[in-house]
């Protein structure tokens, strides 16, 4: 049958698993029935027992999978616990791994997971490059899509256990009391695959949708209102998550606009969620046209505020201080604040990334974040270890990413997205896991475990994010981006009477002398932002990380690099390597047709044909560009711009 890739990586044997009597349960409730279901239809080995177990309340979510004589035991504190477990065994016998002679233990390093929706209710997604919204809200509550339980289960197989189901930039119409009646319906499909459905909110509801005066988070009247709106929601959504709240940035409403702190704006919602267990998350993602770096912003702005949140807030920080740019130094914020729960916000839509045509694999990126040490506490004080409790003892953990999720077949426009949604949701669940282990587990439960198959493509995957730093923005160059779709390239962008912010200009900063944007102690001054040894690594031009040395400093084209050769020879033969690469990705990929599909070899064949021609496009433009500063030639043995 034809191969649209609508069956994700849920590819278990059809139909044939083992008999209900094989199955041992206690009890009766709707996620013991879906763990079943799968059972029945997808496993195949020996008999099952499911267990929950109060007292591995540790676990936090957590479960255990153990041979006991014939049979497996998979015991969790709660029922969600087990769902997790069998497809744990599943997948198992997916990737062909022993399930005889096994005593595993799960604990997920986060507790919640949660991918946000850009959805808005018009059914177009911002940044989403995978067709419009799953969400049909002008069906809903009446007509549901089956796709909201494929949804959910595919969540489920991976740990996903949250969804923020609407834009940042939120209407206020989301809490319309019919939309919530719709949201309920999607919150009640979920629930049975441990899903909890949160919502972005817009900060000025209480003056557009209620009709007060203003939103001041300090007004009485403002704070009953959401009192109110609080007791709706928990009467349709007893579970209900909590808020995402973008505020005060790109022209969003906020607590500013009425002289008040982001504080001041978030406590007053955690104060009306917190009877119901609900949280917010208050983005740091604020900026606004100033003479301020950019960069510098976020932590400007909540560094002062540390201590003055309340404990059912999380701050939700990008992994960098921009905007989700193909290679960024980490967002100095994390670690700053001492005594506020922070979490990371990824991106997994590939806004700066070739949007669904190019062949990124985003786990490298995320485990560079996570595993940036940003010294706040010491050597060691790893992003990882910041956000998921062990170095700030929160009540709550948290980590979270933009969905690239849409109404496309394949859900993800390009088939290999399928791997950022599936390796988000592996890293929230165990971060320690390798962008390897996980490279390998998707592509043998998505496509084959032919060896001939897997060791090429695995090789695609894990060199694809630095591929696309090559041909885009190598050397710590960044937001080079053509302005509003980001896709392609214009470092020539210059915004002249419009935000200098969002001009590529701005960032690039190339002149007669050199190229990029100091950052030190001569310039903006950001590494001061950075914890010590960092502020000094990352300040001095001898030791900061090539990767990033545009990011903090502005090189001379004639800067000698450590291999000797000049910044202009070295940017042109990055640019000249990102192209190589994905050439031999096609080449690669040419050979994989015995292997797989017929549908999704073409497919994926003809994106990488965009990819090429984009890299290329990437790599005429940045030098031809560049080169009207640098002066010097592009050398002989890379490949011409035409
Ligand atoms: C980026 C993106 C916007 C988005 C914003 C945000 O700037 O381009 O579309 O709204 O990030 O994260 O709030």
């Amino acid at each position: 049958s034809a191969e649209d890739g609508s069956q994700l990586w849920l590819r278990f044997p059809a139909k044939n698993g083992i008999s209900a009597d094989k199955i041992i349960f206690k009890g009766n409730n709707p996620t013991l029935n879906i763990a079943r279901k799968e059972l029945m239809n997808h496993w195949q080995g020996q008999e099952i027992e499911l267990r929950t177990d109060r007292s591995l309340k540790n676990l936090k979510g957590g479960y255990k999978i153990q041979s006991v004589q014939n049979k497996l035991v998979i015991s969790a504190e709660k029922e969600i616990g087990l769902l997790y477990g069998v497809y744990h065994i599943l997948r198992l016998q997916q990737t062909k791994l022993t399930t005889t002679n096994i005593n595993i233990i799960e604990k997920p390093s986060y507790d919640v997971r949660i991918l946000n929706h850009w959805d808005n209710l018009d059914g177009t997604i911002e940044r989403g490059y995978a067709g419009h919204s799953l969400w049909k809200w002008d069906d809903l509550p009446n007509k549901i899509s089956p796709r909201y339980e494929e949804y959910a289960r595919a969540n489920a197989s991976i740990g996903i256990n949250a969804a923020v189901l609407n834009n940042v930039n939120a209407s206020p119409n989301m809490l319309r009391k019919d939309y919530l009646e719709k949201v309920k319906v999607l919150a009640d499909i979920f629930r049975p695959y441990g899903i909890k459905v949160y919502l972005s909110v817009n900060f000025s509801s209480p003056k557009v949708l209620g009709g007060l005066e203003n939103s001041d988070p300090l007004n009485k009247d403002v704070q009953k209102w959401w009192k109110e709106k609080a007791s709706e929601i928990y009467k349709l959504i007893p579970d209900f998550g909590g808020f995402l709240v973008k505020a005060n940035s790109e022209g969003q409403p906020g607590p500013q606009d009425y002289g008040r702190t982001h504080a001041d704006g978030a406590n007053m919602m955690a104060d009306v969620l917190k009877p119901y267990g609900g949280i917010v998350m208050w983005r740091a993602f604020v900026y606004s046209p100033s003479k301020e770096d950019r960069a510098k912003q976020a932590y400007l702005e909540f560094v002062p505020l540390d201590g003055k949140f309340r404990d059912n807030i999380i701050i939700q920080i990008k992994n960098g201080p921009v905007d989700f740019q193909p290679r960024e130094a980490f967002n100095p914020l994390f670690g700053a604040l001492k005594k506020t729960p922070e979490m990371v916000e990824f991106q997994i839509t590939q806004e700066y990334l070739g949007h669904s045509n190019h062949l990124v694999y985003l786990a490298p990126l995320f485990k560079e974040t996570l595993e940036s040490d940003t010294y706040s506490d010491g050597r060691g004080s790893t992003i990882a270890k910041i956000t998921d409790g062990t170095l700030r003892p929160s009540k709550i953990s948290a980590i979270s990413a933009v969905a690239n999720i849409g109404e496309d077949k394949n859900w993800t426009g390009h088939h290999f997205a399928q791997a950022n949604w599936y390796a988000f949701g592996r890293l929230a669940w165990n971060h320690d896991l390798t962008s390897e282990q996980i490279a390998d587990e998707w592509i043998k439960m998505t496509f084959t475990d032919n060896e001939k198959f897997l060791n090429p493509v695995k090789e695609i995957m894990l060199t694809s994010r630095e591929t696309v730093v090559d041909y885009m923005m190598p050397l710590g160059l960044h937001h080079i981006f053509a302005g509003g779709h980001h896709y392609g390239p214009e470092p020539w962008g210059d915004y002249k009477g419009g935000r200098p912010d969002w001009s590529p200009v701005y960032y690039h900063r190339a002149d007669a002398q050199g190229v990029g944007f100091d950052r030190t102690k001569t310039g903006s001054n950001a590494v001061s932002q950075y914890f010590p040894p960092l502020n000094e690594t990352y300040g001095n031009i001898k030791t900061c990380p090539e990767n990033l040395i545009l990011w903090f400093h502005h090189v001379p084209w004639d800067y000698k690099m450590k291999d000797g050769k000049t910044l202009w020879e070295e940017l042109s033969y990055k640019y000249d390597t990102g192209v190589k690469n994905v050439r031999d990705y096609q080449k690669f990929w040419d050979k994989m047709q015995p292997y797989i599909d017929e549908e999704r070899f073409a497919e994926v064949r003809s994106k990488l044909t965009i990819q090429a021609k984009d890299a290329v496009w990437w790599k005429d433009a940045c030098l031809l560009y560049f080169q009207t500063f640098s002066k010097m030639p592009i050398p002989y043995d890379i490949e011409k711009p035409v």
